[in-house]
């Protein structure tokens, strides 16, 4: 490619942050400075690093043109990128949680200083969904988005599926093969994606959306037998995020749930990312890719410094705050231990409707003191759901506490 006139002009970058995502990323501003130079007019390179044992930051931000901030955490990453954008420097950040919880202070401090806060790498690693969602759909009306946007969790269920491992199992290997952290809380636990699917719903809805916003479970509690039986039903599980509208309100949501065969996040294995946007001017449309990773995670970091350089100005700028839909329809899987004896399924039959709860499909498996229900439910209200789930665990023939996990429906199709 041949570089344009003025392509040698420097364009610094101060990083904060040489871990795994920053490391990659000198790598690539090295190997990449000219391609990006032809594409922008500027040529990219690192001005300065931040660790925790080199670097000072009041010089960095002094001697650069742009911030990219690869640390992660809250403090200082935050008050970092507050103080580069009120100095009039365009940031990037790879930081989800950072931006769920603090968009905003950081989008009003942009806004205020006329420069660029990017965060691509924030949601689904090399998957441009940000690009996507806040640029080149900015003006469609989007009615639901949902995504499989944490690989490690994806990694895990797609294991427990493949060879009907305990979760617990699936879960170390994942850390040996470092799919999952040491500490996996933020990621099994469904925070993570929630972080994720604030941002999404934000730029999506074009309304403020925090992470306090989002309900979110995750999937601690599945077993494998779960996950065999959902089989037998055309279902695979998933760690879902929906941000929907309801007329005037939105939800946004991350939860374990079965996926219809035909959905298109269905196929979606191992540590790949996927994110279908939904509206009427679009019907569907699905971007998958891998989510995390070092130079997947750096390539899109590389991506929004490109958009900097060449001038590309995203608008998020916030509409009015949408109310928070907390009472929907959901289907429900409902697997029931139960005691081998006539009348059970007549017990559970009468409960789900006084509870206005239809039942779709149901599996009877095992007997004796290995009798089980296999159920999935129609939609129906959540809160008439759960009303009949007490009422079904206090019946005298159940073995162990129902297990209840949500069902996608087929709308696709
Ligand atoms: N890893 C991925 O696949 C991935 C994917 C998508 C998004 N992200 C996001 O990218 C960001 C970076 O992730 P990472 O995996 O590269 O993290 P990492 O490997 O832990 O690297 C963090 C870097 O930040 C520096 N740092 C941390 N706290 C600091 C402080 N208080 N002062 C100065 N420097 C500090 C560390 O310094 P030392 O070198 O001195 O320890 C290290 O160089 C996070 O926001 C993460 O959520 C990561």
């Amino acid at each position: 490619m041949s570089e344009p006139a003025g392509a040698g002009t420097p364009a610094r970058i101060g990083l904060l942050g040489r871990g795994t995502v920053g490391g990659a990323f000198v790598e690539l501003v090295e190997a990449r400075a000219g391609a990006v130079a032809a594409a922008s007019g500027r040529r990219p390179e690192i001005a300065g690093v931040l660790r925790r044992n080199e670097g000072d930051f009041e010089r960095i931000l002094a001697e650069s043109d742009l911030i990219v901030e690869l640390m992660g955490g809250l403090e200082p990453a935050r008050e970092y990128v507050l103080a580069a954008l009120r100095a009039g420097k365009p940031v990037v950040t790879a930081n989800k949680q950072l931006v769920a919880q603090h968009g905003d202070e950081l989008f009003d401090a942009a806004r205020e200083a006329g420069v660029q806060v990017r965060f691509e790498a924030a949601v689904a690693g090399a998957v441009p969904v940000i690009r996507i969602v806040g640029e080149g759909l900015g003006s469609v009306v989007l009615e639901r988005i949902s995504g499989i946007v944490n690989g490690t969790t994806n990694f895990i269920l797609s294991e427990m599926a493949a060879t009907g491992a305990s979760y617990g199992d699936v879960l170390a290997r994942a850390q040996e093969l470092g799919y999952a952290e040491a500490d996996p809380t933020e990621d099994v636990g469904g925070a993570d994606a929630a972080a994720k699917m604030a941002i999404l719903a934000r730029l999506g809805f074009h309304t403020p959306v925090d992470l306090a916003d989002v309900s979110y479970e995750g999937i601690t509690e599945i077993s494998a037998d779960d996950i065999a039986y959902a089989r037998e039903l055309g279902l695979s599980l998933k760690l879902l995020g929906v941000a929907e509208r309801h007329g005037e309100a939105i939800s946004v949501r991350v939860f374990p749930c079965f996926l219809y065969a035909g959905h298109p996040l269905a196929p979606v294995e191992g540590p790949f990312n996927a994110v279908t946007l939904e509206g009427p001017s679009i019907t569907e449309i699905t971007l998958s890719g891998p989510g995390a990773g070092g130079t997947e995670t750096a390539s899109a970091v590389l991506s929004d410094v490109v958009s900097i350089l060449a001038g590309e100005a995203p608008v998020h700028t916030p509409g009015k705050r949408l109310e928070i839909a907390r009472e929907l329809d959901s289907s429900f899987y409902l697997h029931l231990e139960v005691a081998d004896q006539p009348g059970v399924l007549a017990g559970i039959a009468d409960v789900l409707g006084r509870n206005g709860i239809s039942v779709k499909s149901v599996v009877q498996r095992g007997s004796g003191s290995d009798a089980r229900l296999v159920m999935v439910t129609h939609r129906a209200p959540e809160r008439a759901f759960y009303a009949a789930l007490g009422e079904i665990s206090g019946l005298d023939f159940m073995r162990l506490p129902p297990r209840a996990i949500r069902v996608v429906e087929k709308e696709y199709v």
